[in-house]
């Protein structure tokens, strides 16, 4: 059968205290939105649609996704009277899962539980057992278990009140029945507002079977309200993530000192140190380790690499069995090859860094090729930008550029040349070739330096 789903996000999130409206704010660098997008795909999805309302335009202009169909709630009077402005798209040979933009960790598995679970024209209703069902709407059973209705917080009694198990708010219900239960939704209630929890009752009343399943995890059925809460499932998001690593074979130092706002492919026996954020698309091949307060974005790091303290990589492929770090910035367009090393204090920049290259500490490096077996010396600036244009500079296998060095681009060190410490590069260097621009060394004997003058004078 046809899968609709109905994500309804209309809702204003004051608690927020914020500008930005509530479904925007991120988990794990994405907006919580995106992520109830992204699982809807996962369930292979035919129609998402978003119900909006507050915020609606930042809301579509940030969700760019194509896939969605956006349906506007212009007055939120309810839950039930959000999902009823889809009514008419909803197809009556569909099955419609009901979701929330602000319940962002809602796991694929559960959701598919709850869509094979479905009972021809019921309803799958997801619950939930707490301790504290303060605030949410109780699940009513009669003696033979068998759901009956909720209760809103607001409209229960004591009796009610002592109920545990609640109304995660998320459901599956046939099309054609839910059209036809979300028109006889009344207002009449505690809140005055349309209570999509109503179709069950109705569900019940007609003998229609309603089945319940629960989440694998209480914080996949946990919403945001407020930043608290948001930074809560932003932990749960992160530990979920580092258990899939530690399963997948790679060594966290601590799982709670780790943050993935992306994609992380990990081989075998990679080790990440303490506070590492990756980002984006990361790769790390087997058995590199990531030493603590590194940040890696877009990257791929090779075989065996030793990425050492504080250093960020973003943008660049990084080869075997290299070193980068500590304090190392690689910007995006760099490529080191296979053992090659980016020390300390160095940045690098849209440049080639051949096998075995080293430039060990203290230098910038922008728009270079370097060829193999090269070594840059600290100190060592390449000269790249004239105020208007980028130029490049290519420095040939087996060169040796002497520390504080400028290479002033365009310019080429051949192979196997060698420029001579504190030398500014303006003209090509020929191959083997030694290459000097140093002012001769002077020397005053027996000089006096100047004394301070005493106060008194
Ligand atoms: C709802 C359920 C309650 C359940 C709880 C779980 C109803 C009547 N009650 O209560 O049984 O235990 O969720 O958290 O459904 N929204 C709109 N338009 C509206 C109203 C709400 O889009 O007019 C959206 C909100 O943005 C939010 C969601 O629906 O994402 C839930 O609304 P909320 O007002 O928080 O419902 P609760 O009162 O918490
Ligand atoms: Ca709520």
């Amino acid at each position: 059968m046809k899968l609709s789903v109905i994500i309804l996000a209309a809702g204003q999130g004051t608690r927020m205290r914020s500008t930005l409206p509530k479904v925007l704010h991120r988990i794990a660098g994405k907006p919580m939105l995106q992520h109830v997008i992204d699982t809807c795909k996962s369930l292979k999805a035919d129609d998402i649609f978003v119900v909006y309302g507050h915020g609606g335009e930042q809301v579509k202009s940030t969700i760019t996704d194509k896939s969605i169909r956006w349906v506007k709630q212009a007055e939120q009077l309810g839950t039930g009277h959000a999902v009823k402005q889809v009514s008419p798209e909803i197809d009556d040979e569909s099955q419609v899962l009901i979701l929330y933009g602000d319940v962002p960790l809602i796991h694929h598995d559960t959701l598919h539980e709850l869509i094979s679970i479905f009972p021809e024209n019921g309803i799958s209703l997801l619950t939930n057992q707490l301790a504290d069902p303060t605030g949410y709407g109780r699940i009513v059973r009669d003696d033979k278990q068998t759901v009956m209705g909720i209760v809103e917080q607001k409209d229960a009694n004591e009796q009610q009140l002592l109920i545990q198990e609640v109304n995660t708010g998320i459901m599956a219900a046939n099309g054609k029945e839910l059209k036809r239960w979300l028109a006889n939704l009344s207002s009449d209630n505690a809140q005055q507002e349309y209570y999509l929890t109503d179709v069950i009752g109705f569900a019940a009343s007609e003998g229609r079977a309603i089945v319940t399943a629960t989440p694998n995890e209480p914080a996949e059925v946990e919403g945001v309200n407020n930043r608290r809460q948001l930074a809560s499932l932003e932990r749960a998001y992160q530990i979920f993530r580092a258990q899939e690593l530690m399963d997948g074979g790679v060594t966290l130092l601590d799982p709670y000192r780790f943050d993935l706002r992306g994609k992380l492919t990990a081989e075998t026996d990679v080790i990440i140190d303490v506070n590492t954020i990756i980002e984006g698309n990361v790769i790390i091949k087997s058995g590199a380790y990531i030493g603590p307060n590194c940040h890696l974005i877009d990257c791929t790091i090779g075989e065996n690499c030793v990425v050492k303290n504080n250093t960020i990589v973003e943008g660049a492929m990084v080869g075997a069995d290299c070193t980068l770090g500590p304090f190392a910035r690689i910007r995006p367009g760099t490529s080191m090859s296979d053992n090659s090393h980016i020390g300390n204090f160095v940045e690098v920049k849209k440049s080639t860094i051949g096998s075995g290259s080293k430039a060990n500490h203290l230098a910038y490096i922008g728009d270079a090729q370097i060829g193999k077996s090269v070594n840059v010396g600290a100190g060592t600036i390449t000269c790249n930008y004239d105020g208007a244009n980028k130029h490049l500079t290519v420095i040939e296998d087996n060169a040796f550029i002497g520390s504080d060095t400028q290479l002033v681009a365009p310019v080429t060190i051949g192979k196997g040349a060698t420029v001579a410490a504190g030398s500014t590069i303006t003209k090509n260097v020929n191959a083997e070739a030694l290459c000097l621009t140093r002012v001769k060394q002077k020397e005053i004997a027996g000089w006096q330096r100047p004394t301070k003058k005493s106060k008194a004078e």
